[in-house]
């Protein structure tokens, strides 16, 4: 197992921007655990199977293959050899992932597909249940969190600067307070902070900000081991 560094937090919380800064600037493989999700989600999606055919979404997770392609500034994830990179954000594949990502034997393949990636690589992986799941024994692990009003306040910025309709801030902030709710009150890989992870918030802090802590606690690790 290389170095791991795991970056858990609510949807909003810099989490994806601040994992591809670090990884840059530490020479890490960033694993976005999510866009997996998403592509779970589009693959159903595309064949039609419904959430409560397991059976069926057991064999297909069988001929899933994920696989990221790391470019110069970022990277691209393929689904069966397709870059889907901006398929899986489609508002239709953004409903199905989160009810698709509560299902347990999706769960149990995307962690086993996680630890794969992390065999031979120095990775920084982001997203919900990695510090208390997928790598309880993480290197350094962070639970990135702001408030839900600054997390808004992003993503409602965030549409208006891709020019897409993503409802009023009042909307978004709804969608999230509830969103926040379902994802900590799910029975399985609930969104939660290790015991042992690092607390940041970054409701007052700029990306940089948050990016040179992360970056110390690396290098203070790193120094330890
Ligand atoms: O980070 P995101 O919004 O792209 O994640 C998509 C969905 O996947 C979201 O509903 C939470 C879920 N997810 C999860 O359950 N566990 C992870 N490790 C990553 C994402």
């Amino acid at each position: 197992m290389g170095f791991v560094v795991a970056i858990d937090g609510p949807a909003g919380s810099g989490k994806g921007t601040v994992t591809k800064l670090v990884a840059e600037k530490r020479n890490l493989v960033s694993i976005d655990t999510g866009a997996m999700y998403r592509c779970v989600a589009l693959y159903l999606y595309r064949n039609n199977i419904n959430l409560n055919e397991i059976e069926k979404i057991e064999k297909c997770l069988d001929e899933i293959k994920i696989e990221f392609k790391f470019v110069e500034n970022g990277s691209s994830i393929y689904l069966n050899g397709e870059d889907v990179s901006r398929e899986i954000r489609k508002q239709e594949i953004s409903l199905l992932v989160s009810p698709a990502s509560k299902i347990q034997c999706i769960r149990d393949r995307l962690t086993i597909m996680q630890r794969e990636i992390a065999q031979d690589k120095n990775v920084i992986m982001e997203g919900r249940d990695i510090g208390t799941v997928v790598f309880p024994n993480a290197d350094v692990k962070i639970y990135l969190d702001a408030t839900p009003e600054e997390r808004a306040k992003r993503r409602f910025n965030q549409n208006i600067a891709n020019g897409i309709d993503g409802g009023s801030y009042e909307e978004i902030l709804n969608a999230i307070i509830e969103r926040d709710y379902r994802d900590s009150h799910r029975e399985i890989a609930p969104l939660k902070q290790a015991e042992d992870a690092i607390y940041l918030d970054s409701t007052n802090l700029s990306i940089e900000e948050v990016v040179e802590e992360i970056i110390k606690l690396i290098d203070l690790k790193k120094k330890e081991n």
